[in-house]
């Protein structure tokens, strides 16, 4: 590739908290297709638009996924689809692993989750509450946010309380880009070792969560690298992705009490209160890179072959060939079509539960507390820009 075109503007920083940088929207409208130096550490091509986003990611064969350059998992004798990570994987790889989990993450599936979510969720409100009583109201973030999503994937996995109770610090670690990387690494490190203990575990005596199935069911077709791998994708995909969107959706609604009364109204005005939450925040500032495996134009530029997209949800999220205003927080729009979720053979594994446990969750939340209000100036909420997911350091709440 020849020299970068623009300096980027930080990718992950937004405007007001909410709303993409105007730079990078002005970019979207002028030169939607830009080459960028980006954190993976080498040129990339960053894309905006969402007609064009939506096309790289539909068209899995002529731009096909890989791990970001610096991504440790990749080394192994088996290479990358060895590693369990199937978000980086192709097809056929990418088919087989898939098929093994898709059933897990059924609605019907899902739904022997709900009253673990809904006694999970009124413990944590229980402890919020009494916390609250003696008039300090209570930090959102960590007495609720970060605890349901990591709850709720080691219930999935059949997890033990053990493991869970240091997973759970670990992981707030290791996506933790203000961490030293020795410190993130080793975190992250750590957490692999619980999953491969954990492999071993099951695979003498299989459960009845996720794992234990994927064994029981398929459990001569892969290896003890594989599950462990898929074990800990999905709680760095599902864990820190949840706990964002139920601190920023709680911030975004505190922002808007007038949108609150919809969570109660019925399913599908609850439903649409959380799919415009999704599309608004798009937290995934930017998704795994793709490859261009031929040269190709796309919105006027040359794209040559071998050279790495990044596709980025918020920007394609408010771009107006979506919709009309899309800067504006409104439930009241059709909520289908956004990106949020990725799109294409990748499309998130986790959006049924991340909707479950957003749509329980929230309700949960606003009717224990009506009086529900932040505790500090909105100028001094702790933002948590540099991580791979936008999301809140801490939300102090008082009621
Ligand atoms: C894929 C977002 C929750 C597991 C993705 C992708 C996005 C995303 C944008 C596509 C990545 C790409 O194409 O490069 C989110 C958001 C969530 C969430 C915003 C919360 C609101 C979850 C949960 C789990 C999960 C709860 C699991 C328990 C995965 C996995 C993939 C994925 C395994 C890879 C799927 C594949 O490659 O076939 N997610 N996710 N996610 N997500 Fe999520």
């Amino acid at each position: 590739m020849t020299d970068v075109e623009t300096p980027l503007p930080p990718v992950f920083a937004r405007r007001d908290g909410f709303d993409p940088l105007p730079e990078l929207e002005r970019l979207r409208d002028e030169r939607p297709v830009t080459k960028v130096d980006h954190h993976w550490g080498v040129e990339t091509w960053l894309v905006t638009r969402y007609d064009d986003v939506r096309m790289i990611l539909g068209d899995h064969k002529r731009f096909t996924s890989a791990p970001p350059p610096y991504f440790a998992t990749a080394d192994g004798e088996d290479g990358v689809e060895g590693t369990g990570w199937f978000i980086v994987y192709n097809p056929p790889a990418h088919t087989r692993l898939r098929r093994m989990l898709a059933a897990e993450f059924t609605k019907r599936r899902l739904a022997r989750l709900e009253p673990r979510i809904e006694e999970t969720v009124a413990a944590h409100l229980d402890e919020m509450e009494r916390g609250g009583r003696s008039g300090h109201g209570a930090e959102l973030v960590s007495q609720f946010a970060l605890r349901l999503p990591m709850v709720v994937i080691c219930e999935l996995f059949g997890v033990s309380l053990e493991s869970r109770t240091e997973l759970l610090p670990l992981s707030s670690k290791f996506t933790d880009f203000s961490l030293p990387v020795e410190e993130r690494r080793a975190a992250s490190e750590r957490a692999g070792a619980i999953m491969v203990e954990f492999v071993r575990e099951q695979r003498a005596n299989p459960g009845e969560g996720m794992l234990g199935m994927l064994i029981r069911e398929h459990g001569d077709d892969l290896t003890d690298r594989e599950l462990a791998g898929v074990a800990d994708l999905m709680v760095q995909a599902g864990y820190e992705t949840t706990m964002s969107m139920l601190s920023l959706g709680t911030l975004v609604l505190l922002r808007h009490p007038e949108h609150v009364p919809l969570l109660f109204a019925g399913e599908r005005e609850r439903d649409q209160v959380v799919e415009e939450l999704l599309r608004y925040l798009s937290i995934t500032h930017n998704l795994f890179p793709r490859v261009a495996q031929e040269d190709v134009t796309i919105s006027g530029q040359l794209v040559r072959a071998g050279e790495l997209l990044m596709c980025s949800p918020p920007l394609a999220n408010r771009d107006e060939r979506l919709g009309k205003d899309l800067d504006r927080f409104d439930p009241g729009r059709d909520p289908s079509g956004h990106l949020a979720f990725g799109h294409g053979i990748h499309h998130c594994i986790g959006a049924p539960l991340a909707r479950l446990e957003l749509q329980m969750a929230l309700p949960a939340l606003f009717r224990r507390f009506p009086g529900l209000r932040l505790a500090v100036p909105f100028e001094d909420i702790a933002w948590r820009p540099n991580a791979n997911f936008y999301g809140l350091d801490a939300l102090p709440v008082a009621w």
